[in-house]
């Protein structure tokens, strides 16, 4: 393995030999020599796109032999069956075109069996085939013809005494037994060849025996599919294809390589920022997606996060037979479709990985999931955020033992409460594909961060860079001098505390930069600004108009998800050279720069964390660009003694969260333990929290009160709420029926109450010839804190309304007299609840979007950034799908459930209708759509079938890459929805288990 990580990715194979054949592979090689054995011989490109579309039973069908019979290729050679299967198994291959027939085709077991085997053998005669071969080919024409009889269509009729997943899949099972025992008696049968072919074949038998005997008690952890880290080659070649990685780095071979993994221990991984932790988790994903046919839960924070990666994924799901599911924002069914064909990763935020675990839990489905894996698993320690994470995984580790979970970081500091809590082994290395030299500026002088220097700071050099006196007004800290030694040539990242200190820091570094600037890729940056004017409808930011041309930007929260799209492709691509930011920007978001600035050492007010300084100086060094990377961190003289603690001081621990704001978390977990019949006493939940990270840390974090004391205070609680019923002693505590909406509507409990009393007051009068009420009804109430009220605006905006409109306004608590008052600056003295003031101010904002769909015009009218008002829209979404949960399980408020549906659907989109397909594919947005349909692509089927060079070449400045992308996430999407509905028949079309007979008939 040389130093580069050139080293060929090390193949685990029993053996090489074999494998060059590109034969059939197994599933059953045993655990320990896979482990050890390391063949060089990559396979060739045989291995089989056709045999991983199989599912496990078909993949099983095809694996034995090679591991069976080593190297006694006698029986195999010349003309033989598997070089017959290979040829064929090429030949579907060639022909498998991306077509939706065939995807389809392959979603049945049944027709898997028929486009392989029966494809493979043809229909031509078998007598040129030796006698043992042709016997095989009776029986393949024996299975094929009682699977046709039975499967004419793709959703047979299948006989529920068989089981539904094992009776579709027997007789492959079967079949492969069969040809196991065809090739014995092939071995063992008297034929007129020599002594020594007849003694060859006496001992392949013996050993077919030993091997078989063998199978049967070896059951393998990860059955091997291929020799990239038991993957096909396949997916190796899609690595580089789709992402342009040619080797592993040494890490991430070591890493899978782990016993731990071997064996889908728990695992928890730590490396540096860009040290290339998601490959390994997605390899990983993949082992279980395409080896042990379980599907995946992928927990990533933020949606645009999880957008990204339903993008990079959809090209290898719809290669490799996957489905990639999105749970983020008002995306994603509870419980997910069962598909019994196929397998799905789930990319999930936080919150919709919680819910998703519930409701496999709910419906016992929770083995299925083989994997979880969590992206920034220091987000534990991150507020209500962190409890959920927590409770999601201590469900998981609570209900099977058989999923495996890994959880990867930049940043942790008590790992070992962590492996505690997780039971967990874990994996630390401090590889960074370039090195990072890190800085602090004190005055003109630049230090070098060294630890090992008694004073954290050993000196570097000065500044080198003439100022004038206005220059030093305006940039008293240095930033044009230390951007402006990197900058056009190399990138630059400036964090700054504040969204408006970006805007300003920006504009006034353009407003010392040369004239050349303006000269570098200029027709580029004019394309930025047209498409930034395209995704505002003719506005563009006028900080980012006056910036673009000199090659800079800003970045923050502030902006429109669209519009940061648009400036982060441009800084990737170059176009953009620097880019001012806060710092969201540095968590997840892999846009690296040579150079990394920390305008000071805070968040607005609050002093920066060991973790944010690390994740936003981790953005240092573009790996296969830069040799280095390096951070210079702006410090003030009297920042400088908590600066050193700053960079030199251990992370920061990672602490349960379950107990935040008064047992918040704690209470929800046990509503919905409780909810689920997870727990049904105080004694079963105080069971169930030894599993959790609260537990592992009780004694720094439990000190006032026990936790069993704790858990019976929260209980009581819930009983006062009358969200849990039980007995006097915590016994057979049961869920309430609004206990069930709140947990199954992942409603806040402080507002559960609120919402229902909310919805009941809205069935007394609804007002439906508008939709304000209703989008009243559905504003997040953890919004209202986030949002000034302008009551100038907002008068103004009342006097809009309709007459119903202000009457069921003045009806839900905001009387037009009040916001009047208001408006004019007197005192009101009348005892109004100001949340609900706020909350329909809000409601406003949202009711001029849906309205007019222009995020710009609104918030301009509401002074309010479109990024606020793009988010509450979000939120609002989020939340009304949330809202819909809840009402499905109280029967009172069935009316609101077809309204809601819809009402989800406009807040999570707000376009015009016909744009809506298209934004449902990850990452397609407004301005992307509305050019796609004015294109011709109007639906998803349009997209689904998309030429991608034809589609670049259509749209302007769209790249290949992202043409492909989109195309993939379409098809991926489309194959997704039909399935799910081939599901739904199947389901209809399936004889119920308990359908009544002559026998089973009771007398009434
Ligand atoms: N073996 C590899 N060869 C080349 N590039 C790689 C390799 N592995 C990962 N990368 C690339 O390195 C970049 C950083 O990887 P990744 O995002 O996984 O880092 P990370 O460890 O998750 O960092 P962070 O903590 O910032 O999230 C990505 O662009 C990824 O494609
Ligand atoms: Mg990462």
């Amino acid at each position: 393995m040389n130093a580069a990580g050139e080293q060929d990715v090390q193949i685990k194979r029993v053996s090489s030999r074999k494998r060059s054949r590109g034969s059939p592979k197994t599933h059953l090689t045993p655990a320990g020599e896979r482990g050890g054995a390391t063949g060089h011989r990559p396979r060739p490109n045989t291995c089989s796109l056709s045999s991983i579309m199989f599912d496990g039973a078909a993949a099983q069908y095809c694996s034995d032999s090679e591991d069976l019979f080593g190297d006694y290729d006698s029986l195999l050679e010349d003309g033989s069956l598997l070089a017959k299967l290979d040829e064929a198994e090429q030949k579907a291959r060639r022909s498998d075109q991306p077509d939706f027939t065939a995807l389809r085709r392959r979603q049945s077991p049944e027709d898997v069996l028929t486009d392989s085997i029966m494809d493979l053998l043809g229909d031509g005669p078998s007598e040129d085939l030796p006698a043992s071969q042709r016997q095989f080919k009776e029986l393949i024409d024996g299975t094929a013809e009682r699977l046709r009889d039975g499967g004419k269509t793709s959703t047979p009729v299948r006989d529920p005494e068989r089981g539904t997943e094992e009776g579709t899949r027997r007789p492959r099972r079967s079949v492969a037994d069969q040809m196991k025992r065809t090739m014995l008696c092939n071995a063992a049968a008297p034929s007129s060849v020599s002594r020594s072919a007849v003694l060859k074949e006496a001992v392949v038998s013996e050993e077919i025996g030993v091997a078989l005997r063998a199978m049967e008690t070896i059951i393998p952890e990860t059955p091997d599919l291929g020799p990239f880290f038991g993957l096909p080659t396949r997916v190796k070649e899609l690595m580089f294809k789709l992402r342009g990685i040619k080797d592993l780095y040494d890490w991430q071979k070591t890493c899978l390589n782990l016993d731990c993994v071997q064996h889908r221990r728990n695992l928890i991984y730590s490396l540096p920022t860009s040290g290339g932790k998601t490959l390994v988790a997605e390899i990983l994903i993949l082992r279980e997606l395409l080896c042990r046919r379980k599907d995946c839960l992928f927990i990533l924070p933020y949606i645009s996060l999880v957008q990204e990666k339903v993008r990079g994924l959809a090209s290898f799901g719809l290669e490799l037979d996957f489905m990639v599911e999105e749970y983020a924002g008002s995306k994603g069914r509870f419980p997910p479709v069962k598909r019994r064909n196929n397998r799905s990763v789930y990319i999930a935020t936080i919150e919709k990985a919680h819910s998703l675990v519930n409701s496999l839990i709910e419906t016992s489905r929770v083995d299925d999931l083989g994997l979880v894996v969590v992206d920034e698993l220091h987000m534990l320690g991150g507020g209500s955020r962190g409890a959920i994470i927590e409770m999601t995984l201590a469900k998981v580790l609570h209900m099977t033992k058989s999923t495996q979970i890994i959880g990867m970081s930049a940043t942790l500091g008590n790992i070992k409460d962590l492996q505690a809590f997780l039971r967990a082994e874990n994996y630390t290395n401090d590889f960074r594909p370039v090195q990072l030299k890190e800085y602090v500026k004190l005055n003109d002088t630049i230090y070098e961060v060294d630890q090992t220097e008694e004073e954290c700071f050993k000196f570097s050099r000065l500044l080198n860079f003439k100022y004038s006196s206005s220059m030093k007004k305006m940039d008293p800290d240095h930033i044009i001098a230390l951007v402006t030694e990197v900058i056009p040539a190399h990138s630059c990242l400036v964090f700054c505390p504040t969204k408006k200190n970006c805007e300003n820091v920006v504009g006034m570094i353009c407003k010392y930069l040369k004239e050349e600037f303006l000269q570098l890729r200029k027709a580029e940056k004019v394309v930025l600004l047209r498409e930034l004017k395209a995704s505002g409808s003719g506005s563009v930011c006028p900080v980012l108009r006056r910036t673009v041309p000199y090659g800079l930007a800003y970045h923050h929260s502030g902006l429109t998800s669209e519009e940061r799209k648009l400036v982060e492709e441009a800084y990737s691509n170059g176009v953009l050279c620097l880019l001012t930011c806060t710092s969201t920007l540095a968590a997840g978001i892999n846009l690296p720069a040579r150079r990394v600035i920390l305008r000071s050492p805070f968040v607005a007010a609050d002093f920066l964390k060991r973790s944010q300084y690390k994740q936003m100086v981790g953005r240092a060094g573009r790996a296969g660009i830069d040799s280095t990377g390096e951070s210079v961190l702006i410090l003030q003289d009297k920042d400088r003694d908590m600066a050193k603690t700053l960079v030199c001081a251990p992370m920061e621990n990672c602490v349960s969260n379950l107990l935040l704001d008064d047992g918040k978390g704690l209470l929800s977990l046990i509503l919905s333990l409780v909810g689920l019949n997870i727990s049904s006493s105080v004694d079963q939940v105080l069971d169930f929290l030894c599993g959790t990270l609260l537990f592992v840390q009780r004694e720094q974090l439990c000190v006032e009160t026990s936790l069993a004391e704790a858990v019976r205070r929260c209980v009581g609680l819930l009983e006062s709420k009358d969200l849990i019923t039980g007995t006097a002693h915590g016994q057979s505590l049961q869920v309430t029926k609004l206990g069930r909406a709140t947990y199954k509507g992942s409603v806040d409990l402080t507002y559960s109450n609120i919402l229902y009393k909310d919805l009941s007051q809205g069935l007394e009068g609804l007002l439906l010839n508008s939709c304000l009420h209703l989008v009243y009804l559905v504003t997040p109430y953890n919004m209202i804190a986030q949002c000034k009220t302008d009551w100038m605006v907002y008068f103004r905006q009342f006097t809009l309304l309709s007459a119903a409109e202000q009457k069921m306004s003045a009806a839900v608590g905001v009387p037009e007299s009040f916001i009047a008052r208001k408006a004019a600056g007197q005192t009101v003295r009348k005892t109004v609840n100001m949340e609900v003031v706020s909350r329909m101010y809000l409601a406003l904002v949202l009711f001029s979007v849906l309205k007019e769909t222009s995020l710009w015009k609104v918030a301009e009218r509401f002074q309010l950034s479109r990024g606020f008002v793009q988010s509450l829209l979000s939120s609002a979404a989020a939340f009304c799908s949330c809202v819909l949960h809840f009402t499905e399980e109280l029967e009172e408020f069935w009316p609101f459930r077809a309204l809601l549906t819809e009402l989800t659907r406009r807040l999570s989109y707000c376009v015009t209708a016909e744009l809506i397909p298209l934004m449902e594919v990850a990452g397609v947005m407004e301005s992307r759509a509305r050019q796609l349909y004015h294109a011709g692509y109007r639906t998803l089927t349009h997209l689904a079938n998309a030429d991608a060079d034809v589609l670049s070449n259509a749209i302007e400045h769209l790249l290949l890459r992202r043409a492909n992308q989109i195309v993939a996430s379409a098809r991926m999407l489309l194959n997704e929805k039909a399935a799910a509905l081939q599901e739904e028949v199947d389901e209809l079309l399936t004889k119920p288990s308990d359908q009544p007979t002559a026998e089973t008939r009771p007398l009434i």
